[in-house]
């Protein structure tokens, strides 16, 4: 049952990762219990001040709790879009925050290598707040339930499946990825640097108005004058820092001047 410890730790979780769970608080609360018990805490009160000062503890806890739902070939309208708009560039850099564990990363890479655009990219750095999947976006090693979307003839050329069971991604798509665990609300966001094109797709739709509004900074920082950002259909912005918002085919974007 959600009680009030509960409702403590999950403030200090919003705090830190702007994720809140207005609608499914019994649900995290029973997730939160199990995860107590399988540590050996003797409640949810000891839980938690040991959660604030165990960063390991800390970082378990935040892989339990984020939804890290993401698959190869996932709304592939905006990535055509980005390809499109890569052939007007000579090289660039790509950012994806959040990568998950890499399906849409490495979707924006076959989708590059496809149009003969691969030499021209820069780097694709992908951050995500969850170490697991983080660890299997390195990896680049996929079952076939991520590939239901992935064309027949895109998994002959950039997987390798010595057993049919495991997919990964060739080397040459590998080797143009940096992944590292990261924050979007930490300080040290801002040593990512600068980048040509950013998706962030299905991670704002978890945060409320004023992390929205924190993430919007972020992710405007990270924009090259010229640079384009693109979201998911459900991430919405207020446009605070004034981008130019594009409509073309269905499809929004926005661009820093
Ligand atoms: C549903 S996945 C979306 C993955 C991919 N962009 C896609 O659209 O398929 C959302 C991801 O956002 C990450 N996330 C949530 N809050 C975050 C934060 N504060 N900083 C960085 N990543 C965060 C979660 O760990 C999760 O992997």
């Amino acid at each position: 049952m959600y009680s009030l410890a509960h409702g403590e730790i999950l403030e200090y979780f919003y705090a830190k990762t702007g994720i809140h769970f207005d609608e499914k608080k019994d649900v995290v609360a029973h997730k939160i219990d199990t995860f107590c018990q399988l540590r050996g805490f003797r409640d949810v009160h000891s839980f938690f001040e040991t959660l604030k000062k165990d960063e390991p503890l800390w970082q378990e806890f935040v892989n339990l709790l984020t939804v890290n739902e993401t698959y190869f070939f996932r709304e592939t309208m905006q990535i055509e879009m980005m390809v499109a708009m890569a052939k007007e560039r000579q090289n660039f850099n790509i950012l994806c925050a959040p990568s998950s564990s890499g399906e849409e990363p490495y979707t924006i890479l076959m989708s590059l290598a496809e149009a003969g655009l691969l030499p021209r990219v820069g780097k694709l750095t992908g951050i995500d707040i969850n170490s697991a999947v983080i660890r299997m976006a390195q990896d680049g090693m996929y079952s076939k339930r991520s590939l239901h979307r992935t064309p027949a003839e895109v998994v002959q050329k950039y997987f390798k499946t010595p057993d049919g069971q495991k997919f990964e991604i060739t080397s040459d798509i590998k080797r143009l990825v940096d992944f590292r665990v990261q924050n979007i609300f930490d300080q040290s966001i801002k040593n990512l640097g600068q980048f040509d094109f950013v998706f962030s797709r299905n991670m704002i739709i978890y945060f409320d108005k004023e992390s929205r509004l924190e993430a919007e900074r972020a992710l405007y920082s990270f924009l090259k004058p010229g640079g384009i950002l693109f979201l998911g259909h459900a991430d919405l912005i207020q446009n605070s820092f004034n981008l130019k918002k594009v409509v073309q085919g269905g499809i929004v974007y926005y661009q820093k001047e």
